[in-house]
């Protein structure tokens, strides 16, 4: 603070150029005055992690159940259960799924209840949590895209105005920047009741609405296909 202010003063628009004995120069200044809101803001979002850690462990007070109850103890999801990894999703992608959650225009019974409870801070602290916890390891190389599923996922069918997964959702469907979540690895009945929510309308369709209009195109047997394909991608040991 100390710093900006004699920035300020010393600079040249007051015409005393050259400034005060004793004051840094202006770039020195500039430099540091950057340090330091770039360090209270690095210790904000680790603040922030350390909340979301706790809730993710424990719950927060009013009821709010403790994620890694479903999520998993490294929110790394239950394939047995159909609970979603949320491990390296990244932030913004989960905040805007809890904003939806509360708001009900994604429909779902287990987490509507559950994001409602959540303030802005703690939805915004269990989401920089999750963000930063690392997400499986990268699917092996792909075998051959011989089975329907992998040829839908890498390759689209353009007749039907598909275009391919893999397109938006990354390589071997690792996930993308901000706005395109890894599909890899998530449990297949998890991805099947996301297709199936966006047929129907019980998901919000997401940026341009890209993920509803892909959804609305594939068939029963697509669905199937493609989820258990990208269900299998999980670059485990043994998998
Ligand atoms: C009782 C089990 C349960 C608890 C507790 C729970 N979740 Fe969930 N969560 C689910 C289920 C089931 C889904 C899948 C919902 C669907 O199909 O739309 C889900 C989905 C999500 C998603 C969407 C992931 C994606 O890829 O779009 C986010 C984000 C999420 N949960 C965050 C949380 C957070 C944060 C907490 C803790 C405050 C939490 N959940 C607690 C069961 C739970
Ligand atoms: C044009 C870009 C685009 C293409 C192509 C695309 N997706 Fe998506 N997909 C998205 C976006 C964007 C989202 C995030 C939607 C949101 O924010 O709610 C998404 C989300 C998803 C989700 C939800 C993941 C989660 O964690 O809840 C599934 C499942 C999915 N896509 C499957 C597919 C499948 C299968 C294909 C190929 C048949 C496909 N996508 C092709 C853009 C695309």
């Amino acid at each position: 603070m100390i710093c900006i202010r004699r920035c300020r003063s010393g600079s040249g628009l007051s015409g005393r150029a050259g400034g005060v004995s004793g004051e840094r120069p202006a770039a020195a200044c500039g430099i540091l005055a950057v340090a330091a809101i770039v360090s209270v803001l690095a210790t904000g979002s680790a603040r922030a992690e350390d909340t979301g850690a706790a809730i993710a462990a424990n719950g927060a007070p009013a009821g709010v159940p403790a994620c890694a109850s479903c999520h998993g103890a490294q929110g790394e999801g239950n394939a047995a259960a159909g609970f979603p990894r949320l491990a390296g999703l990244s932030a913004p992608y989960i905040q805007a799924q809890l904003t939806a959650f509360a708001s009900g225009r994604r429909d779902n019974p287990v987490m509507m209840p559950v994001a409602k409870m959540l303030n802005a801070d703690q939805a915004g602290a269990v989401a920089a949590y999750y963000a930063h916890l690392p997400g499986p390891a990268l699917p092996k190389a792909i075998p051959a895209a011989t089975s329907p599923g992998a040829i839908l996922a890498l390759d689209g069918r353009w007749s039907d105005g598909i275009p391919a997964c893999v397109a938006c959702h990354g390589p071997d469907g690792i996930g993308v920047g901000t706005a395109f979540p890894p599909l890899a690895g998530q449990p297949a009945g998890y991805l099947k009741a996301q297709l199936e929510a966006w047929q129907q309308d019980k998901r919000p369709p997401g940026p341009l609405g890209l993920m509803g209009a892909v959804a609305k195109r594939l068939t029963p047997a697509d669905v199937a296909d493609v989820t258990h394909w990208f269900a299998t991608l999980t670059g485990g040991a043994g998998k």
